[in-house]
């Protein structure tokens, strides 16, 4: 059947005066004035486990947004179970009512808690109004939507048949419970993780990020009114190696879809190596890791646009996008136009808490990415072969905040060139403009990661050098863009390397792994 025509959600401006930045501020406002309590959510009932936790705000840290109870193996346990329970029924539930479930999703984060949504990313995350809008509203409104449509082309997908033989192709579920372990930094990338396997007709365990989870309980609020069924996911708080325990020695572990660090996701892997004889199946192994993402400009390349893409590549979500661009090759006859414009647009920039809709930069999300990224500074300060162009100044004394702080440097192989830092860091190394070639070669080799990148050049057999020289440092490349802002339905996301298993969150190919199929011939 037909299901409906997905369309990318439109973005709101929330200009100055309008309705819709009246609306969020009124959001805002009440969501300040109270503290939410949430509960884990375990077969269709709300679970308090033992340990209180507070929810601050990066922003002003002493300020509780409300609490969480955290639970731990008993909990994480009772999550399996209850997934179990639930999987005969929805796996057999038609898939078109499991679409409906997850449009109906779609309209009601969309509609009526899209304030909501994105006051509690903006106070939780501080992400700013605009950064809140493109993740919490429309990118995960988008997974929602853009699912529906690609699952209709995978079940659609048959192989053919001939007078007298039907030889048909069955998408089932895969057969035990899937994990969905997922990141602070998206809450559409919290959202989807969980919601991509279960339109396939999986069960799920979810345990968010702890700094997610003031946005992830909403999110669980939506998809229970959109219709869900008890038990088919299950939000879990717990401590990750606990849970992670449990969960992977568990027989009917089927899957894990994961976004964070490459460090856990290596350990999860291990795990799962070692417990391989005990599974039912071979589990299904999804994560998107680490980046460390390059801006590559070649002499013939536009330096304004060159600097608006590092600023916001950079920059924007204070450098916590996987995606975020965190090194630059810059020729050296474009660098002092370069840098100019990097310091007066930097100079212009104001820094401060969400709830100020001049603010472009925030905070980071707590104390420790605080202390790893201040640490980062402090150690390329001592560093004689870097040095600092702009920024570098880091206070928590309110929020967390960090200066977006561009580095230069002379050794392209230096830490900060390629180790990830998760924050609004950006380095750059000026080449000769007569080493274009072998800078891009420098460039893949110092790729360990390979998430996304960006070119710029006005000169398009230079795109077509850089495109082939770089073919496997980045899943998503963009030419004369930014690297961050992948679009669910036009940029499908993900890398390979030490970033992932790029299996291209929202697209089909992403839940392809989510199914197992049975090929079933009929002779009459
Ligand atoms: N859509 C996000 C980005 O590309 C992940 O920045």
């Amino acid at each position: 059947f037909q299901v409906p025509t997905p369309i990318n959600e439109p973005i709101l401006a929330y200009a100055s005066g309008s309705k819709e930045r009246e609306q969020l501020q009124n959001k805002l406002a009440e969501l300040r004035a109270k503290q939410i309590d949430i509960p884990m959510y375990i077969g269709g009932k709300s679970v308090q486990g033992a340990q209180k936790v507070a929810m601050t705000c990066p922003h002003d840290h002493q300020h509780v947004l409300g609490h969480y109870y955290e639970g731990g193996k008993k909990e994480v346990g009772q999550a399996i179970d209850a997934a179990l329970a639930a999987h005969a029924a929805w796996s057999a539930t038609p898939w078109e009512r499991r679409a409906a479930i997850f449009l109906k999703a779609a309209e009601l984060s969309a509609t009526k808690y899209r304030m909501d949504l994105n006051a509690r990313t903006m106070l939780g995350q501080s992400k700013n109004a605009f950064q809140a809008e493109i993740d919490a509203a429309c990118e995960w409104v988008d997974f929602l939507r853009f699912n529906v449509h690609y699952a209709s082309q995978i079940y659609a997908d048959q192989p053919i048949s001939s007078p007298g033989v039907w030889n048909r192709v069955e998408y089932r579920a895969l057969e035990g419970f899937v994990y969905a372990l997922t990141p602070f930094n998206f809450t559409a990338i919290a959202g989807n993780l969980p919601a991509a396997p279960a339109l396939m007709g999986n069960t799920v365990v979810w345990k968010p990020s702890p700094s997610q989870v003031y946005s992830a309980g909403l999110l669980m609020d939506i998809l229970t009114e959109a219709g869900l069924p008890a038990g088919v996911i299950n939000l879990v708080f717990a401590d990750g190696p606990e849970a992670g325990d449990v969960v992977f020695n568990h027989r009917d572990f089927a899957g894990v879809h994961f976004t964070g660090s490459t460090a856990v996701f290596q350990t999860i892997w291990k795990n799962i190596g070692n417990n391989i004889s005990n599974y039912k199946s071979y589990p299904r192994i999804v994560g998107e890791t680490g980046g460390k993402d390059f801006v590559v400009a070649h002499p013939s390349a536009e330096p304004k646009a060159l600097a608006v893409a590092i600023i916001r590549g950079a920059f924007e979500y204070q450098g916590q996008k996987c995606s975020a661009a965190s090194r630059a090759y810059v020729p050296a006859s474009l660098w002092s136009q370069v840098e100019a414009y990097l310091k007066e647009d930097l100079a212009a920039i104001r820094m401060g808490g969400t709830e100020d809709f001049g603010n472009f930069v925030n905070a980071v999300i707590d104390a420790k990415a605080f202390a790893k990224i201040s640490g980062f500074i402090a150690d390329a300060k001592q560093d004689a072969d870097v040095s600092v162009v702009a920024g570098g100044h880091c206070d928590d004394s309110k929020g967390y905040f960090v200066e977006p702080t561009v580095l230069l440097t002379n050794n392209p192989k230096s830490r900060t060139m390629v180790e990830e830092i998760f924050g609004p860091v950006l380095t750059v190394y000026v080449y000769p403009d007569a080493e274009w070639n072998q800078t891009l070669k420098l460039v893949d080799e110092t790729s360990a990661y390979a998430l996304t990148g960006a070119i710029f050049a006005q000169d398009s057999y230079a795109l077509e050098e850089a495109k082939a020289a770089l073919v496997n440092a980045a899943g998503n490349l963009y030419l004369n863009d930014k690297c961050t802002g992948a679009v669910v339905g036009q940029q499908p996301f993900g890398g390979a390397r030490a970033s992932g298993t790029n299996d291209k969150a929202g697209s089909y190919l992403n839940l392809l792994r989510w199914v197992s199929p049975r090929t079933v011939k009929e002779v009459f």
